[in-house]
């Protein structure tokens, strides 16, 4: 059967809310995958900052076979060595003692922290312009984007955003009355826009003044994707609540609110459950992602690579900028040609994404070499040779 045959059979059972998939992919192995084709892809976005050490990892298969054949499910009524370990784990990586909540996905991670800033006695919430934090209705309410959130209000109310990056703008709305501010460190779906120096530490101090929670989204940033532990790490900043998801099973659903200090006693007893949330099999896959991580230096190799990427991209007459940190790059472009770019891309097997008209999102794996860093950056570059050249208007 054919990928065009797949897609026909999708169209029929498959509900429309992604419209038509690009390829239907059969296998992946490392930064590569291959469709029902045969045709073969480098996987330069990872599912969207998911796979962090790429496809068919043997450390994340044997870390999900030994915990499935030895405790595979239990219910929230126990907890499972997994789940304990791997909550100390995320603590030791922040740095600072509280506690966790773990879920099956981003949006869920922040609809806990949502709830937990719902237990100050407060309700207004200071979000991000461009911001993106899930589809759910509680993160859906805090997403920025209207034609995302217009169709399902009234949503929880009380939001208001301001430009992301603006401090005096943040300072101009947060008071007394404020419950929580909301930031992405860098704002992923937008197209990997970077925050000014200092805009997070000024954020904590805005908020600290007026006993306002400071909630870091890195789901997408999260995980050592930027180079670091957290696009945090090393800013200084000790936020309230950080919601982490993507990038920490490596490919097997598992997200989680990690709240500090006193936020991490806002969810008491009966405020909050999930029936998946913390399942042994996805806390052993998270446990693996995070050693082979450390075991394998890839904090260093997403610095590197990373750089090698902005540096190879950055003088082509198509480029405008380019941004993100470590292994989350964002390819600014002089025209609106990134629809063309992604989709010429593909066709000459190098997966990719346009978040905007004018931006390519990259986010491969961690563990991503600079041989196929080098593959990337030749392909990308002829795509944008043939794009940039083909008459204005041209698919
Ligand atoms: C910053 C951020 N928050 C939340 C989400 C939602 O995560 P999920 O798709 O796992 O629900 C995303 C997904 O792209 C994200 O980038």
């Amino acid at each position: 059967m054919t990928g065009q045959q797949w897609i026909e059979r999708y169209q029929g059972a498959v509900m429309n809310t992604f419209g038509d998939p690009q390829r239907i992919l059969v296998k992946g192995e490392g930064a590569t995958v291959w469709d029902v084709d045969g045709n073969r892809y480098l996987d330069m976005l990872g599912g969207i900052a998911v796979n962090s050490l790429g496809h068919a990892h043997p450390v994340i298969l044997e870390a999900v076979t030994k915990q499935l054949g030895t405790l595979g499910h239990i219910s929230n009524f126990f907890a499972s060595k997994p789940q304990i370990e791997l909550a100390e784990k995320l603590l030791e990586l922040v740095g600072h003692d509280g506690r966790v909540f773990f879920t099956n996905s981003g949006t869920e991670a922040n609809e806990t922290a949502f709830k937990a800033t719902r237990r100050t006695g407060r309700t207004k919430i200071v979000a991000a312009e461009q911001s993106f934090h899930g589809r759910t209705m509680g993160a859906l309410a805090l997403t920025s984007k209207a034609a995302y959130r217009e169709p399902f209000e009234p949503l929880p109310g009380d939001v208001v955003w301001v430009p992301f990056g603006d401090a005096d703008a943040l300072r101009a709305v947060v008071d007394d009355t404020v419950a929580a501010v909301i930031l992405e460190p860098i704002q992923g779906e937008a197209g990997v826009i970077d925050a000014p120096e200092g805009y997070l530490a000024a954020a904590r101090d805005i908020t600290a003044e007026h006993g306002v929670l400071l909630w870091l989204d890195e789901v997408q940033t999260g995980i050592g994707r930027t180079g670091r532990w957290f696009a945090h790490t090393e800013t200084g900043v000790v936020p309230d609540l950080v919601t982490v998801a993507k990038g920490l099973g490596g490919g097997i659903p598992i997200g989680a609110c990690i709240a500090l200090g006193e936020a991490a006693t806002l969810l008491q007893p009966g405020n909050h459950g999930t029936t998946f949330g913390g399942n042994p099999v996805a806390s052993a896959a998270a446990l693996a992602v995070i050693d082979t991580i450390e075991t394998d230096g890839l904090l260093d190799n997403a610095v590197n690579i990373g750089n090698q990427i902005r540096t190879g991209l950055l003088d082509h007459p198509a480029v405008a900028a380019v941004s993100g940190e470590g292994l989350l790059i964002g390819v600014s472009l002089h025209d609106d040609i990134a629809k063309q770019v992604q989709s010429a891309a593909l066709d000459a097997g190098l997966i990719l994404n346009n978040p905007t008209p004018d931006r390519l999102r990259l986010a491969p794996p961690l563990n991503l070499t600079a041989e196929e860093a080098q593959q990337a950056i030749r392909t990308l570059r002829t795509v944008l040779d043939e794009v940039a050249a083909a008459p204005k208007g041209a698919a």
